[in-house]
């Protein structure tokens, strides 16, 4: 059991869990166009075990049982993302009906059982026929994504508690189109630099079109890391701060200042889009409150075999999760604190935490994840940092991307062969202190 008590957090915090449309849903039959992630996925060497989003957690079908575990756990809101193919199969244009039913009981399916739904607008399934034309490297994306936008507040805004534009920009630039580890793969600067302003500037445009048509409680979700020096090099520590930049005070800055950090902007250099001051404006639309997803820390190093990106990340010393990745609670406090200081005064919702766990109903190290997490979030809420909610990634067990379905991060198991759900230790953990 958690060492909190729901008292802990304040009057009105907010605790749900978090999902992706492409990690549950499956359902690709009924009229859902393509996505960058279906034929990545299906492409050798992409994906662990050449595994695709398919069937997933078959949450098309099963989501009314799904919202009865949220139920069943006492929370209070579920985060979850619109998939843009399942509503639009070419991206623009013609509408998918059998998609607007699905997210329309869905959602009703959420306020019957008394969730708030926190609404994704775009979790990574982008339409491959925008990709077909340049995705986040075409800078008409932006007239794409708020028309989209602009859909689903015709349909649902209504009935949405919160919506959020973009989740984890960083992932949909640097690791899609520098890393080339998720769709569409791409391993090429000029392409990178393009979406990591585009990924911005829609968010922005949107932002603005949204509010014009009066919906309120608007958003976007970034990943922050924990980035460290190695050692205290000067080296090192160079190395530490551009990577710093990239990852986190180039979307910070973005869309809390309308300004990209000046050293960012100089390495890259020709290219970024000619456009990019004539758009901070729209980049750095008002924000009602901001969302942030922690995981880990990295330590970072000079690297010598790459001149032009001198930059790595060497393995540190803290115990691992599935993913071989830093448990380091500390890393939470320090972001949060650093965001409330020097970016943004709003209100802050954890949007996603979690670990990935060895497979079992038993789960005490995840147990001890997010009590040790909860700890780290008061601090900075102590430290002065306006935090209004917090949820888990993830419900479920699910699809983790280029990991496939190895990686778990579920406070429920999820049998793949039988889509039998099977609430963890963890689950109870949350469920004790929020009944509390
Ligand atoms: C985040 C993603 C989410 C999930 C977790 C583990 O980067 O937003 O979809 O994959 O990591």
């Amino acid at each position: 059991m958690f060492t909190h008590k729901r008292a802990d957090f304040g009057d009105g915090f907010v605790f749900g869990t978090a999902t992706a449309s492409y990690q549950i849903e499956g359902g690709q039959t009924d009229g859902r166009g393509p996505s960058i992630w279906d034929s990545f996925s299906r492409t050798p060497g992409n994906v662990h075990n050449g595994e695709t989003g398919e069937i997933a957690c078959d949450h098309y079908n099963r989501w009314a049982e799904d919202l009865d575990l949220l139920r069943e756990g006492g929370f209070d809101a579920y985060r979850f993302s619109f998939a843009w193919p399942r509503l639009i199969p070419e991206g623009t244009g013609r509408v998918n009906q059998a998609g607007i039913d699905y997210y329309d009981r869905v959602i009703d399916g959420m306020l019957a059982r008394g969730l708030k739904p926190f609404a994704t607008l775009y979790h990574w399934d982008l339409p491959s026929a925008l990709q077909d034309e340049g995705g986040w490297m075409n800078r008409d994306i932006a007239d794409w994504f708020t028309d989209y936008a602009l859909l689903i507040h015709k349909h649902f805004g209504d009935r949405l508690h919160a919506v959020a534009t973009i989740n984890e920009p960083w992932c949909v630039a640097w690791l899609s189109h520098f890393w080339g580890a998720h769709a569409p793969g791409y391993r090429d600067i000029r392409a990178t630099a393009r979406a990591m302003h585009h990924v911005l500037l829609s968010h922005g445009r949107a932002v603005n079109a949204l509010r014009a048509e009066g919906q309120g409680n608007l958003g976007i979700v970034v990943n922050l890391q924990k980035a460290e020096p190695a050692t205290d090099s000067p080296e090192d520590v160079a190395a530490n701060h551009l990577f710093d930049g990239i990852f986190n005070r180039w979307y910070l800055g973005g869309v809390t200042q309308g300004e990209y950090p000046a050293d960012v902007v100089e390495w890259l250099g020709a290219n970024l889009p000619d456009s990019v001051p004539g758009d901070m404006n729209t980049v750095g639309a008002d924000l009602d409150w901001l969302g942030i997803n922690y995981y880990s820390r990295s330590l970072m190093a000079h690297d010598p075999q790459s001149p032009y990106f001198p930059v790595k990340d060497v393995p540190g010393p803290l115990e691992k999760t599935e993913m071989g990745w830093e448990i380091y609670p500390k890393g939470l406090t320090d972001l949060v604190t650093r965001v409330a200081n020097d970016y943004f005064k709003g209100p802050i919702y954890i949007t996603e935490n979690g670990m990935a766990e060895v497979r079992g109903t038993d789960d005490p190290r995840r147990i001890k994840f997010y009590d040790e997490h909860f700890a780290a979030l008061l601090k900075a809420k102590q430290n002065g940092a306006d935090i209004r909610g917090y949820f888990a990634w993830s419900l479920l067990d699910n699809y983790e991307w280029a990991e496939g379905y190895a990686k778990r991060f579920g406070i429920v198991d999820v049998d793949y062969r039988t889509q039998k759900r099977a609430p963890k230790q963890s689950f109870n953990a949350f469920k004790a202190m929020l009944s509390d």
